[in-house]
This record gives structure tokens, C-alpha cells and sequence, in this order.
């Protein structure tokens, strides 16, 4: 924010001798409009340095900031918080970085990507709709990596290997009825698998028949990889729609089977560094010696057969070679908290060179209304949820009459419904439990998306009424009114939201950011009239709508939202 006057307000603090240097000026925006358009904290800092009293640095700092070009008036608050009021002329200067922010940065393909892992689907299970959780949730994070130019891997990880084959492979061959595996649909096969676990209650053989079926899978077995192979294309074919309809897009879907000859050296490795040790029962296992607290973690099992941590083993390994990537990014719930601790404190017994590596887990889904909860054993399809939300959009649209305008009501009807449910989601904080609630998601009074997208259809009508031309003139500059430089001011923080947004990994403060540009928007719009302005006014007025329109829709496709424009 306001790079000149960050970098000229810098130049200030050498006068004040070698220690003050040390501090970096930094600019904030303020809560509140009546503490100026930026605040800082520098004499607060800088008192506790120079073992002054904070207010007479502030004093002595406040009367030099008054002097920079830019700065209308500066005042000394509290404690000693230096609140700055600019000129228009400044504001409004700054503004082209927010617009320079509205457009995607080349990407900087040189650099080293950063490997997004979201989604990661298991194969032969239907899409739930807690799917929807780490599918968004990574989703946005890579949009915001790729929006700033840094190159992203978008990576779908498959979960397609495991015992649970094996299982399903003999709960086909019993009671799949001798079907053609490559036209079972997901709810079959997710009613074998159920079966398979009931059936293994009263007949414990059956486990075993299902370990030696996954030995079979791994020891290349043509029946059984026949099989395997089709429950992976039909669950590809069957998810795609789904995936299509929230905008989800992968550069790979390398799934855990992949990785199933690259595990050996990796576990000769952890023997020979003795990071890897013989447990009970024949098994190899990883133990954590304190201060760690971690429980010992398996590596290898009694029969010989590799794991899930395994697996996530060799696939960082894979990932460091050929991609030899700034970041590797998980963003899986927090369930498996502690596999990804012991993934990652393996790692670093094994005494690998990592690039920066985080599990970005996200709570629980929880439901506002009953009917949401699922009897148990089935699960709530995600797909179900989408027609659903689909269903109530086109209700309240249809409800509207009049009130909504649309050239297209049916389009409308799923853009406002799926980007409900992918807005109510994605405005929550990731770290709490995300509470799924009709009601809040599709209300065009709250932080949702219809409201969101109701006001960029807005913005977008009366930049449309004045004609398009007439919103790039550059303005000349006037006085402010409050909302005007309220407005302005929240649009000014757009790219140091975004930051905010990437390097927290947090798409809910670019969300919550858009509401309120929205909220800001909207009481500009009721008082300040724009079309009807003065010529000055207008141009002015039809600049900062325009402003509005695009930082919504930017925002609004980071989060893979679509805007209608009109509405
Ligand atoms: N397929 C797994 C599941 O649904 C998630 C995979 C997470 N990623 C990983 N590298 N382990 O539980």
C-alpha cells in the first residue's frame, strides 16, 4: 500500500539516528473512517527502541508525515498511533494498483511451482458432499498462487490403492452377479463395500480372502487388475460432472497406486539410517523420539504389504524430483492431523532437504437443518446437494418475479445455487467447523453469494446505463464525501487482501473482504447518486463503480464464483 509515501516516511526515521532505522515502516488501515485512510504503529515500535515516551515520537514523527506530499492532514490517536488522512489526488493515484491487481500476472514459469494437493478423491466412492470442503478450499488457494503469477500443480490425488480394493474385488466376485465391472455404477459398488464389512462380521475369513486379493492386485494379477482398472474409470467417469459443475480443475490425478514400486528404496533407506525399525507382529515401524510425542507409525506391515504413510512417503519424494517445488500443499481435513505429523516427522528423521510442506486442514462440515444428517452407512452426495441448491435458487428467482432481471433465468438459477454453497463455505474460517445453512447461503440480505452477485450485476447496470467509455475517463479530482472515501479506502486494500489470503492460506478473508466492498458499495450507491451527478461527480462516481465491478468479479473468480451481469 502507497509505496512512495512508505518509502519516503522510511526516509523520516534516519534523521531519528541508527537504531530507528531498524524498524520498517508499515501502513494499516484503519477500522474505523474516522481515524484516517491509513494509521501506523511506527512510534510505538520505535519508543520502545529509543526509550521515549510514545506519544512525543509520535508527536515528532506526526509533524514531519504532515509535510509529505500526499498527506492532507496527520493526527496523533491514543497511545501514539500516527492516523494519516490523504488527498484525493493520492487516493485516487493508488487505485491503479488495485486495478493492476484485477488482472492475472503472467505466469513466472521459471520459477519453482507450488504443488497444490486438494480433492484427492477415493476411487469406487461417490462424491460426498464433504468432498466439497478440501475441493474449494485448495481450489481457491491455488487461484490465488496462479492469480500472482507463481506457477501451481494442481494435483488430484487419487486414493486407489489399498486393501479396500481387495475387499471390493471379492465382494464383486460373490455378489456382483457376474456384471460387467466397467458399467457398475458408485452406489453399487459403495453398497459391496458396506456389504463386504457385514458380511466379514460373521465370516472372518473373508478378511483374509480380502488381503490376499489386494496381494494379488499388487503382485500385477491380470483378473484382478482388469477389475481394479475399470472401478477407476467408472469412478473418473462418474465424478467429472460433478467436478465440472464447481469448477474444478486438475493439471494431474497421480493417485497412490503409482507409487506402489517406488516404496522399496524408501524403506531400505529408513532401515539402513535405523529410522525404520522391526515392531511387534513382524511389522516395520517409525518411532519419534522426544521431545516429539508422537505415536510410533507403521511403515511396513507384518506381511510385507506398504501403507498409506508410505505411499505419502514416496510420493514427496516423486514430487521433490520432478518438480523440485517451492512448496508442497496439502489441504486435507482434520482427521488425519496426526498421519500427516508422522509423515512429516519421518521425513525430517530421514533427513531429507524439504521445500516449505503444510497440511492446511480444515474442520468438520456441520448442518443448521436436520434434514441434512444422513441415515448411517449412506452418505450425502454431493451431486444431490448441488441439484438441491439448484432447486431452491430457481425457486427464490422465480419467487422474485420482476425483481430479478435475467436473460438467461435457468444459467442464473445455477450460478446463484452452486455459488451459494461454494460461497457459504468458502466465507467460513477453514480452521473452525464450516456450518452448512440454507437459509444463510442463498439470503441476498447476508454475506452470501447472491448478494454478492447481486451487487456486481448492480454495479455492472449503471455502468451499462452510462455507457462503457464513460467509466475510463479519468477523473478530475475533487472532495471526498464519506462513503465515497469510504468506498475508495476498501478498495484500495484489494492486493493486500489477496497477500493476506495466499500467505495465511485463508480464502475466507478474501470472501469476507468482498462482502464488505459490497456493503460499502451499496450505501455509496443509495446516497451518492452517479448517474445524475455533476459532471465532475459522475466521472468520479462512475469510476469508482467501475473499480467496484472488477475488483467483485476478480475476487469472486479467485474463489471460482461466477457473476451474473445483470440480475
Ligand atoms: N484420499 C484420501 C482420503 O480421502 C486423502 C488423501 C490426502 N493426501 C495425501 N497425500 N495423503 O482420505
Amino acid at each position: 500500500m502507497f509505496e512512495t509515501l512508505t518509502s519516503e516516511a522510511q526516509k523520516l526515521l534516519k534523521t531519528m539516528g541508527s537504531e530507528a532505522m531498524k524498524v520498517a515502516w508499515k501502513w494499516e488501515k484503519p477500522a474505523d473512517v474516522n481515524h484516517g485512510d491509513i494509521t501506523t504503529t511506527v512510534a510505538l515500535q520505535l519508543a520502545r527502541i529509543l526509550k521515549k515516551s510514545p506519544r512525543d515520537v509520535a508527536d515528532e514523527l506526526a509533524a514531519k508525515v504532515g509535510k509529505l506530499s500526499g498527506v492532507e492532514r496527520c493526527e496523533v490517536a491514543g497511545a501514539g498511533y500516527i492516523n494519516v488522512w490523504l488527498t484525493p489526488k493520492a487516493l485516487l493515484e493508488e487505485l491503479a494498483v488495485t486495478r493492476k491487481a484485477c488482472t492475472p500476472a503472467v505466469t513466472r514459469k521459471k520459477e519453482a511451482p507450488v504443488i497444490v494437493e486438494y480433492c484427492s478423491l477415493n476411487i469406487a466412492k461417490p462424491l460426498g458432499v464433504h468432498h466439497i470442503l478440501t475441493t474449494m478450499i485448495g481450489q481457491v488457494i491455488a487461484n490465488l498462487y496462479a492469480h500472482e503469477g507463481t506457477p501451481v500443480v494442481r494435483w488430484n490425488y487419487l486414493g486407489d490403492w489399498g486393501t479396500q480394493f481387495g475387499k471390493l474385488f471379492v465382494a464383486f466376485e460373490k455378489w456382483g452377479a457376474g456384471a460387467d465391472p466397467a458399467k457398475i455404477s458408485l452406489n453399487e459398488l459403495l453398497a459391496l463395500y458396506v456389504k463386504f464389512h457385514e458380511e466379514a462380521e460373521k465370516d472372518p475369513e473373508l478378511e483374509a480372502r480380502g488381503q490376499a486379493a489386494f496381494k494379488r492386485l499388487e503382485d500385477g494379477d491380470r483378473e484382478v487388475r482388469h477389475v481394479w482398472q475399470a472401478f477407476v474409470d467408472v469412478t473418473k467417469r462418474a465424478v467429472a460432472p460433478v467436478l465440472e459443475r464447481l469448477s474444478a480443475r486438475f493439471d494431474t490425478d497421480v493417485g497412490e497406486s503409482h507409487y506402489e514400486s517406488a516404496m522399496a528404496p524408501i524403506i531400505e533407506e529408513g532401515k539402513k539410517k535405523g529410522v525404520f525399525t522391526k515392531g511387534e507382529k513382524g511389522a516395520t515401524i517409525v518411532q519419534f523420539p522426544p521431545p516429539s510425542t508422537l505415536p510410533p507409525a507403521v511403515v511396513l506391515k507384518s506381511d510385507g504389504g506398504t501403507n498409506y504413510l508410505t505411499r505419502d512417503l514416496a510420493l514427496v519424494v516423486d514430487r521433490i524430483a520432478r518438480y523440485h517445488p517451492a512448496a508442497i500443499l496439502h489441504v486435507v481435513g482434520v482427521e488425519q492431523t496426526l498421519h500427516f505429523q508422522q509423515l512429516m516427522a519421518t521425513a525430517k528423521l530421514l533427513e531429507w532437504e524439504l521445500p516449505v510442506w503444510e497440511h492446511i486442514v480444515f474442520g468438520r462440515m456441520r448442518f443448521a437443518d436436520q434434514s441434512m444428517s444422513t441415515r448411517k452407512g449412506t452418505i450425502l452426495h454431493l451431486e444431490e446437494v448441488l441439484d438441491e441448491a439448484v432447486r431452491r435458487a430457481d425457486a427464490i428467482i422465480k419467487d422474485r418475479g420482476d425483481a430479478i432481471q435475467s436473460d438467461d433465468p435457468k444459467e442464473l438459477g445455477e450460478m446463484m445455487g452452486i455459488g451459494a454453497v461454494v460461497y457459504g463455505i468458502l466465507s467460513q474460517n477453514r480452521k473452525m467447523d464450516i456450518v452448512f445453512d440454507w437459509d444463510k447461503m442463498l439470503s441476498f440480505e447476508g454475506n452470501s453469494a447472491p448478494y454478492l452477485q447481486y451487487t456486481h450485476a448492480r454495479a455492472r447496470s449503471v455502468i451499462r446505463k452510462a455507457g462503457a467509455d464513460s467509466a475510463k475517463t479519468s477523473p478530475a479530482v475533487k472532495t471526498l464525501t464519506v462513503h465515497e472515501r469510504q468506498l475508495l479506502g476498501k478498495l484500495l486494500q484489494f492486493s493486500s487482501v489477496l497477500e493476506h489470503a495466499r500467505t495465511e492460506r485463508l480464502p475466507h478473508v478474501l470472501a469476507n473482504y468482498l462482502h464488505q466492498l459490497c456493503q460499502d458499495f451499496n450505501t455509496f450507491y443509495n446516497v451518492d447518486p452517479i448517474l445524475t451527478a455533476p459532471e465532475a461527480e459522475r466521472a468520479f462516481r462512475l469510476l469508482l463503480t467501475d473499480s467496484a465491478a472488477t475488483v467483485l468479479k476478480t475476487g469472486a473468480e479467485i474463489l471460482t464464483l461466477r457473476v451474473p451481469e445483470r440480475m
